[in-house]
């Protein structure tokens, strides 16, 4: 029986480029959709960039753009993204649009006529200076526990301890310094308790894996709490009705992104889109990873439970996504995004290594690179692919490119990958991915071992249909083995399904044997990766601009204040920057910014003004030390007298100015390097 199936993977943020840790998911969930396809399911792959909420407010103000152009130009990146690794979704919407308000609206206010939704006042920091309420991660200070400082208002990076930002020590907010306020404002909360038994019921129906059970056990004995889903303007999103300046919390509004996709999808191609919303024969499968477990396992079926839509039917966690045993890391070049591996490798190797490390649960998957490289060498190119470049090649070369008719002996051989057909079909269904590609190894050795028994390169020359014989067996077993691959590789079975002159394989296919063909060219396969573009990509990857902290904080001074005309070295060398000793400094009448300072550079005494008295009082804290003086400098006059030289001295300003100095074992006078 044909199943109707909506797939959808987490909605990456429209904040940040797509890079090998979110693959991990978008490459999961294609092979499940591309293998429920060749199963002749009518499935479907839904998503969408996550458009809303406070750092892509901020983010798009730091550019200077308004936040819909910052979404459009991500959407780009990210579908090009996609593309380029073969993840070919059905529809990819944005939660930025009419559909999404549409469903937001409809589903807020059913869960508010029944009963659901609470209103409160809540205090929360807010930074006067931006005038907007600041979320856990806009404050920075110092963590309670161990006292680091520059930490996140929910969460220290350094001792791990988790806390309020109102326990933090010296607490500010991330985008101009300023310490926060405390303010009352009015918010709207979705009483999740009202859903406790049905939610219990759900979950005990076997929708999670049971890794996932045990954690959400935990959270139902904790007691389930109301959830806050309103935010206070500015922010980026969609106000709630009947109000004017308060706004969906960017998580109530993303998850129904994946209904506004569908909706999209359905416009697009006339298909109907209570069919997979309302109709509860329709399987919904959300592929997610473990860190947002909570909004998919309680707030989102609670959601779809209190507004008459249907709870999904499965939800396929995966853990986390580590490079050389280690979490992806910036300085380690481990925080590869998709672009940068591109310009170095191929996808395929990316799609193959995921699915040999893909199981059903839900623990960390490992990116060893050097087991990388060795995977990709002796399974993929050695084994598999190996079997069509070591056969089309001598079919076309010494026989007519003309496959025979299947021996006996050649069906014996067929009849193990045959009949795996199910067994890796339960593997796929079942997400255990790592399982599929064991099996199809071990499949494709027996076959290698055929081929060497038979040796058809000597054949070829005194009995050319023993020959024949064994490359017509060789190449059914390619397209079966093709068969169970092709979700994982399709660039790869696309290639062997034009060289065999075949129709676009299906799973069934894997059933029947293919006898007398025709085959048309040879083309390349896959090459073996190059450990040397392994670590230009990596490489690479450490030069890219460190991001993570950067979307949260203030614009670069330079980007500020662009950098005056170019100079050369040699205009530079020209500066004569000395060693001068203060013999005298004293206040200006009339000028309460300068001192005027007397220099000893080793011959007549100089003086010099300069804009530092905040900085330095009483002024006599300067006499006897070493300043760095522009000493070639043409005499200026100014209000206050001829100054003759020019101390340098860094800072942002007022009291906290520096002067450059030296130690006394240095000379008046002596040149500066
Ligand atoms: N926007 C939310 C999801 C909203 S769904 C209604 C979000 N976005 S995300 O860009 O941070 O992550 C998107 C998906 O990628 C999530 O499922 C997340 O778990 C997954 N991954 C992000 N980094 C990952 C790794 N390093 N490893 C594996 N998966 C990771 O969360
Ligand atoms: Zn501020």
């Amino acid at each position: 029986m044909t199943r109707t199936i909506l797939v959808t993977a987490a909605l990456p943020y429209a904040n940040g480029p797509i890079h090998i840790g979110h693959l991990v998911e978008y490459i999961q969930t294609d092979i499940w959709v591309r293998f429920q396809k060749m199963r002749a399911n009518d499935c479907i792959y839904c998503c969408a960039d996550d458009t809303h909420g406070t750092p892509i407010m901020i983010r798009a103000r730091q550019e200077g753009i308004d936040p819909e152009r910052l979404i459009a130009r991500m959407h780009a990146e990210h579908t090009r993204d996609f593309a380029d690794f073969d993840v070919a979704f059905d529809n990819y919407y944005s939660t930025h649009s009419p559909e999404n308000r549409r469903l937001s609206e409809t589903i807020f206010s059913r869960l508010r006529e029944a009963g659901h939704i609470a209103e409160r006042e809540v205090e929360q920091a807010y930074c006067a200076r931006d005038a907007m309420f600041l979320p856990d991660r806009f404050i920075r200070g110092a963590c309670p526990k161990c006292g680091a400082p520059d930490q996140y208002g929910d969460s220290c990076e350094v001792c791990h301890a988790t806390y309020t930002p109102v326990e933090l020590a010296d607490a500010r907010c991330s985008v101009c310094g300023t310490p926060p306020e405390r303010r009352r404002s009015l918010h709207y909360f979705f009483r999740l308790a009202d859903f406790t038994e049905p939610l219990q019921e759900w979950i005990a129906g076997g929708h999670v894996h049971e890794q996932v059970q045990n954690k959400l056990q935990e959270w139902f004995a904790q007691g389930l709490r109301d959830w806050d889903i309103s935010r206070d303007a500015p922010y980026f999103g969609f106000l709630i009705p009947g109000e004017t300046d308060k706004y969906f919390y960017v998580w109530l509004d993303a998850p129904i992104g994946y209904m506004a996709s569908t909706m999209d999808y359905c416009r697009r191609t006339g298909r109907d889109f209570e069919a997979y919303w309302c109709d509860p024969a329709t399987e919904i499968v959300h592929f997610l990873g473990k860190d947002i477990t909570y909004f998919h396992a309680l707030f989102w079926p609670a959601m779809l439970m209190g507004s008459g839509f249907n709870a999904p039917r499965r939800l396929v966690i995966h853990g986390f996504l580590t490079v050389n045993g280690e979490k992806m890391s910036k300085s380690r070049g481990t925080f590869v995004s998709a672009a940068t591996y591109l310009r170095h490798l191929d996808p395929q190797y990316l799609r193959y290594y995921y699915a040999c490390k893909l199981g059903p649960g839900t623990e960390d998957i490992d990116l060893n690179l050097d087991d990388f490289v060795s995977r990709i060498d002796s399974d993929l190119v050695g084994k598999l692919a190996n079997l069509a470049s070591r056969s089309v090649p001598m079919l076309n070369k010494n026989l007519e490119g003309r496959c025979g008719a299947l021996s006996e002996e050649a069906r014996r051989m067929l009849a193990p990958l045959q009949e795996a057909a199910e067994t890796i079909a339960a593997d796929y269904e079942s997400c255990n991915y790592a399982a599929a590609v064991r099996r199809i190894c071990h499949l494709a050795d027996e076959v290698n071992r055929y081929v060497d028994q038979r040796k058809p390169w000597l054949a070829i020359r005194q009995d050319r249909e023993h020959a024949r014989e064994t490359l017509t067996a060789t190449l059914n077993a390619v397209r079966i083995l093709t068969v169970y691959l092709k979700p994982v590789l399709p660039g790869f079975a696309a290639k062997i399904e034009t060289m065999l002159g075949l129709e676009p394989l299906q799973w069934s296919h894997a059933g029947s044997v293919w006898e007398h063909g025709r085959i048309g060219g040879f083309e390349r396969l896959l090459e073996r990766v190059d450990p040397e573009k392994v670590n230009a990509m990596i490489e690479e990857s450490k030069m890219e601009q460190p991001q993570d902290r950067k979307e949260t904080s203030q614009p670069s001074p330079l980007e500020a204040e662009p950098l005056a005309p170019e100079i050369s070295f040699d205009e530079f060398m020209k500066v004569d920057l000395r060693l001068a000793r203060v013999v005298r400094a004293e206040t200006v009448d009339g000028a309460d910014k300068l001192l005027r300072l007397e220099l000893d550079l080793g011959g007549p005494k100089r003086t010099v003004l300069a804009g530092i008295r905040q900085a330095y009082d009483p002024p006599e804290r300067l006499v006897g030390r070493l300043l760095v003086v522009a000493a070639n400098l043409a005499p200026r006059k100014m209000k206050f007298g001829v100054s003759e030289g020019m101390i340098l001295a860094a800072g942002p300003g007022g009291s906290e100015v520096f002067c450059l100095t030296a130690d006394a074992g240095s000379q008046a006078g002596q040149r500066v390097h």
